[in-house]
C-alpha cells in the first residue's frame, strides 16, 4: 500500500504564484478534500499530485517512487474538463484506458460496461460522448478512472454536474476506493462533500 506526498509545492504560472509550500500526505484508506474558492488553485494542485504537471519547486512521491514514474492503473484521474475522447462511445472511452494500462482484450468489454453501470450509465455504453450530457460525460469519466482501480483516484469536482441522485451514487463509488485501502483526493465546492473527507486543505488565492 502507497502514500501519496507532497512537500513544499511551489507553481508559477506565467509569473504569478498559484500555490506556495502546500504539504500534501494522504495514506492508504484515507480521503482529502481540496477546497477554496474558484482560481485558488485545487486543479493546478491535482494536476501536481496526478503528475500531470511539474511544480516550480518541491516534490510528489507515490510510495518511494517520484509520481512521473506511476502508471494510471495505480493512479487515476477525473480532469474537471473530463478529458474524454468525443468522437468516441463512452465505452470506448473506459475501453481505451483499460487497454492502455494493459488489460486483456477478452476483459476490458465486461469491466467496462460494469463500471458505467455502477455510474448509472448501464443503457449508455454506446453511445458518442457528444450525444451525452455534461453530468452523463462526467460519470463517464468517473468510470473510466474507477474502472482501472487505481491505489490512488484524484477527481477534480466530480459530482459538479450532478443532480443529487446521481451526486450520491458518484460519491458512493469514489469512496469505495478509501474503503478497500486506496487513497482518494477530491477538489470540491461541495461542503458536504469535504466533510465526507478524512481532511481538508483549503487553498486561498495568491494576489
Ligand atoms: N497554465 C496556466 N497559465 C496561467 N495561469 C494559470 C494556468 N493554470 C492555472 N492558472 C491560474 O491559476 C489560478 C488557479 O487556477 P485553478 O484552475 O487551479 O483554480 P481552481 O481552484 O481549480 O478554480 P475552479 O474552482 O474555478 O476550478 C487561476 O488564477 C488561473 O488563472
Ligand atoms: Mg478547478
Amino acid at each position: 500500500m502507497t502514500i501519496l506526498e507532497a512537500h513544499g509545492l511551489r507553481f508559477e504560472r506565467a509569473g504569478r504564484v498559484i500555490l506556495d509550500d502546500v504539504d500534501v500526505v494522504v495514506g492508504p484508506g484515507e480521503s482529502l478534500a481540496v477546497v477554496g474558492p474558484s482560481g485558488s488553485g485545487k486543479t493546478s494542485l491535482l494536476a501536481l499530485l496526478a503528475g500531470l504537471a511539474q511544480p516550480s519547486s518541491g516534490t510528489v512521491r507515490v510510495g518511494d517512487q517520484p509520481v512521473e514514474s506511476i502508471s494510471h492503473s495505480d493512479l487515476a484521474v477525473v480532469l474537471q474538463g473530463y478529458g474524454l475522447v468525443s468522437l468516441l462511445t463512452a465505452a470506448e472511452n473506459v475501453e481505451a484506458a483499460l487497454r492502455a494500462a494493459g488489460h486483456q482484450a477478452e476483459s476490458v468489454l465486461e469491466m467496462s460496461s460494469s463500471a458505467l453501470a455502477a455510474v448509472g450509465l448501464a443503457g449508455h455504453e454506446d453511445q458518442l460522448i457528444e450525444e451525452l450530457s455534461g453530468g452523463q460525460q462526467q460519470r463517464v469519466a468517473v468510470a473510466r478512472a474507477l474502472a482501472l482501480r487505481p491505489q490512488i483516484l484524484v477527481a477534480d469536482e466530480p459530482t459538479a454536474e450532478q443532480d443529487a441522485a446521481s451526486r450520491a451514487l458518484v460519491l458512493d463509488r469514489l469512496f469505495e476506493v478509501p474503503h478497500r485501502d486506496g487513497s482518494l483526493v477530491l477538489a470540491t465546492h461541495d461542503p458536504e462533500v469535504a466533510e465526507r473527507c478524512d481532511v481538508v486543505l483549503t487553498l486561498h488565492p495568491h494576489a
